[in-house]
């Protein structure tokens, strides 16, 4: 039941004009809509039939051609397609659905979420509102009524602006116009008993906006961060892009059950309140920069994603690469550049190479799937946004620049292909980018082989590179890519030698599988920087000594490579643990590493935030994602040995910053104040795995006397990991006590509880399923607490019983029934079996097939289990 992106063809029909009315009440919505409908000019056939999507839980209850009514003879029903198989010309199709919003845990279409009505549409929700042309390249003008009781419905919301209004009985109405064609998964309606703030924007051609965030009303006080952050984000558009926002109202929605993070809705972005809430007393500095982030994506589809659109969903990637690059060249620009590009290549190296060699690896632009919603995924969103950096890379800011004006312009109000984005960018700069287009079309992670050497005598250095394509379950024969390779050579007193046109970074470009680039005139025998600024999705094999690891990470002028050489270290060292550790040999850390991590903490001129990133230990996922099979005990062993051992022989620096680092003032998510807390807390996390009852304390004084959730989070979680088990408990007892009312804080505390990587988890884990805190209905919640656990807490949840596995097997096979969408993310644990030993890939395998054999999947869970088990 796979689709394939060969098999794309125009629609037969295309729908002009389309007007809906909702009648929401307690037990059932009726939806009405009117469709003016033509036949679509471009089309092969003049006879093809009108296909319409509708979920199987849609109830038609009429069905009218220029209001002549319709019965079953008139029309076909079939899994989600109804087929009309003769309509004229052109003709309006009137239909009217009963669905049921109370009972739709999916939570895609209409829903409610506690008590409040809202939608996801994206990508194919839609369909279970009613009948329709559910396909991104249908773009139609909606006109939308939404009626419901007044009294606990007081805010009637859709797309665009509202035109008229009235009331009668008890119940009232609101028609809103979007005058902007779009397509169905762009959609939104919001219904709820909701307050707002307000503000005013003018655009950069003097239009006036009105801006307006609602929440329910006890979050009304932690929307001037998302508010601040859209204002911040239109003008960075503005600025940077030249794109401005185009209708009279943009609003926000903060709701609380949301399957992923936000949505972009036409003028009704609809937002978890995950991503949209923040307050120093609730939020972290990182949930901060998160809201940031995503109000500023979802602000930025207006134009890549909403003006310009995909044709198909095989171009997801059009709009979420694009958008994510965009979204975090803005952070970039606000923050610092260099954490946010240390953090984004984290979980793209963390994760989204995972994906990549795993059983659901796929193109940026897949080639096939079952269900779409899988595809939203790490592929699509971050080495899609890796795919534009690397153009902006090779073209340069201003062609690039160039090349996505034309783009607009060009594709403005059409539903358009990656190929399109890049034919753009091409006719701009003038670059020939047939092979670059391989990006798209080539799944797996590439790594690149270097070797190098140098000749005295004539001053030269020969750099050879070899790039490699894995196999992937999709794909055999790969053909080499158009890498751009930034690199610096560095002198022995560290500085930067002169490149091509006295430049200290120059971009190499790899199009062959091997090939050798040759330096005049280097003076001396150089250190390489290679991958500057990780200017390319790869792996990077070069025999660096670790000498010259510490070296670079002294000194590389690129901030993202002294990081990344200060990682590699550490990599190397914990892996060197992991072999002492499985010989059976007393582990015995070395001291290059102490020496290179003291040197750091001593520096006072570096950025407290990069130092922060800099002494933080490869994570438990990215020493796994290096394994080729993945030891669970030796690694969290290996790396926890290296933590109390810096710990140890550090103790003294590390509590002198500390208390240096102690908070002035009152606190602001500012770049500075945030910087300051993250390398407090790095420094506290290494003196509490000391274990030793002063520094419990210390942990614990933080907590008791901070004023803000970033350092009590911090010291929240420290105390509950350690060993001090009756401190650990009073500490989540009076945290809960403090914040049971708060929702997101709740999720917090279920999420820490859910990575304590002492004994005994699981027991927790089904203990808390039965807290009233946790609901698993709702994503947030089963995220904070399964995902975490069978994510992150490694240990526990690879317990060589396969305990863990059967648990969440169990609920997998629940969640199928409830959301599929949650349920199959659930799965990514699984999918990983083949990384593990054999006594695992038994255990976890059993449990795939137990899922496959447990009745009705949905599509979503279907596909991965299948692909999984190969
Ligand atoms: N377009 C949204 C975003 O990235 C994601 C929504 C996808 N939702 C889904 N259920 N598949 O901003
Ligand atoms: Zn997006």
């Amino acid at each position: 039941q796979a689709i394939y992106l060969k098999d794309y063809q125009v629609p037969a029909y295309l729908i002009d004009t389309t007007e809906l009315r909702f009648e929401l009440a307690d037990d059932q919505t009726l939806v009405h809509s009117r469709l003016k409908v033509r036949r679509n000019p471009e089309a092969t056939s003049a006879q093809a039939p009108l296909e319409l999507h509708g979920h199987e839980s849609l109830e038609l209850c009429r069905l009218a051609i220029d209001g002549r009514e319709l019965d079953a003879a008139d029309y076909h029903r079939e899994g989600e397609l109804l087929t009309l198989a003769r309509v004229p010309e052109r003709f309006e199709l009137s239909c009217t659905t009963r669905i049921h919003p109370q009972t739709n845990t999916a939570l895609e279409g209409l829903y409610l979420s506690g008590g409040m009505y809202c939608t996801q549409c994206e990508a194919e929700g839609f369909r279970r509102i009613t009948f329709y042309m559910d396909r991104p390249d249908v773009m139609s003008v909606f006109t939308t009524t939404v009626e419901a009781d007044q009294a606990r419905f007081p805010v009637l919301l859709s797309n665009g602006n509202p035109v008229a209004s009235g009331e009668k009985e008890g119940r009232h109405w609101v028609t809103w116009e979007d005058p902007f064609p779009k397509p169905a998964y762009l959609f939104a309606l919001v219904a709820g008993d909701l307050q707002h703030i307000e503000r005013p924007y003018k655009t950069m051609s003097g239009r006036d906006v009105s801006l307006r965030i609602f929440a329910e009303p006890k979050d009304l006080d932690k929307l001037d961060h998302a508010m601040d952050s859209l204002i911040n984000a239109m003008r960075w558009d503005e600025e940077v892009y030249g794109r401005e926002y185009d209708l009279d109202i943009y609003m926000i929605v903060a709701v609380d059950f949301f399957n992923m993070g936000a949505m972009e809705n036409k003028g009704l972005n609809i937002f978890n309140t995950s991503c949209v809430l923040a307050s120093p007393q609730t939020t972290t500095d990182a949930a901060y920069l998160r809201v940031e982030g995503v109000v500023a994506h979802e602000y930025f589809h207006n134009w890549s994603g909403n003006r310009v659109t995909c044709r198909d969903w095989f171009q997801l990637s059009l709009k979420e690469g694009f958008t994510v690059f965009r979204d975090a060249e803005f952070s970039a620009d606000i923050n610092s550049r260099t954490v946010k590009r240390i953090e984004d290549v984290t979980l793209l190296r963390t994760a989204q190479f995972a994906e990549d060699s795993g059983p659901m690896a796929h193109p940026v632009r897949p080639a096939s799937y079952i269900e779409i919603s899988n595809f939203y995924t790490l592929t699509v969103y971050e080495k899609g946004a890796e795919v534009v950096r690397m153009l902006h890379t090779l073209l340069g800011a201003e062609l690039f620049r160039r090349g996505s004006d034309l783009y607009f312009e060009r594709h403005d109000g059409q539903a358009v292909t990656t190929d399109d984005f890049v034919c753009a960018m091409e006719a701009a700069s003038g670059r020939d980018l047939t092979q670059f287009r391989r990006w798209y079309s080539q799944a797996g992670t590439p790594t690149l082989r270097m070797a190098d050497d140098y000749d005295a005598a004539t001053q030269q250095y020969r750099l050879h590179v070899e790039q490699q394509l894995p196999q992937t379950p999709d794909q055999v024969e790969k053909l080499p890519l158009h890498i751009p390779l930034a690199l610096g050579l560095l002198d022995a007193s560290g500085a930067d030698l002169a490149l091509a046109e006295g430049a200290t970074t120059q971009v190499l470009e790899l199009t062959e599988q091997r090939q050798t680039f040759v330096f005049e005139q280097i003076p001396v025998h150089p250190v390489p920087s290679l991958l500057r600024g990780f200017s390319a999705p790869v792996r990077l094999q070069y025999p660096y000594s670790r000498d010259a690891l510490v070296f670079l990470m002294s000194h590389d002028s690129d901030g993202f490579n002294r990081w990344d050489a200060g990682q590699r270290l550490a990599v190397e060292v914990i892996q060197g643990l992991m072999a002492q550790y499985r010989q059976g040999e007393a582990l015995q850390l070395d001291g290059a590493l102490v020496d290179a991590y003291a040197a750091v903490l001593d520096d006072e001129s570096l950025d407290p935030a990069m130092v922060a990133k800099v002494l933080s230990l490869p994570s438990e996922a990215y020493l796994s994602e290096l394994a080729d099979c993945i030891d669970v005990e030796a690694i969290h062993l290996a790396r926890q040995f290296a933590r109390t051992e810096l710990a140890r022989l550090l103790e003294a620096p590390l509590q002198r910053r500390y208390e240096a680092l102690a908070p002035t003032g009152v606190y602001a998510p500012d770049a500075d104040q945030v910087a300051r807390r993250s390398l407090r807390n790095l420094c506290l996390s290494y003196l509490v795995a000391l274990e030793a009852p002063a520094h419990l304390a210390r942990a614990r004084a933080q907590y008791d006397s901070c004023d803000n959730m970033t350092e009590r989070q911090a010291a929240l979680s420290l105390i509950a990991h350690s060993g001090f088990e009756t401190d650990a408990a009073a500490v989540l007892e009076d945290f809960y006590q403090r914040y049971q009312s708060e929702t997101l804080v709740v999720n917090q505390w279920l999420a820490v509880q859910a990575c304590d990587p002492k004994p005994g988890a699981l027991t927790r884990i089904k203990a808390l399923m039965q807290h009233a805190a946790f609901d698993l209905r709702n994503p947030n919640k089963v995220r904070s607490l399964i995902s975490t656990f069978c994510g992150i807490n490694a240990v526990n949840f690879h317990d060589g019983s396969g305990a863990g596995y059967a648990f969440l097997a169990d609920r997998i096979i629940e969640m199928n029934r409830l959301n599929p969408q949650v349920a199959s993310r659930l799965l990514t644990p699984l999918t990983r079996w083949r990384k593990y030993d054999a006594a695992r890939q038994a255990l976890m395998q059993a449990q795939l097939r137990r899922i496959l054999d447990s009745g009705e999947l949905s599509r979503d869970v279907y596909e991965v289990v299948s692909k999984s088990l190969g």
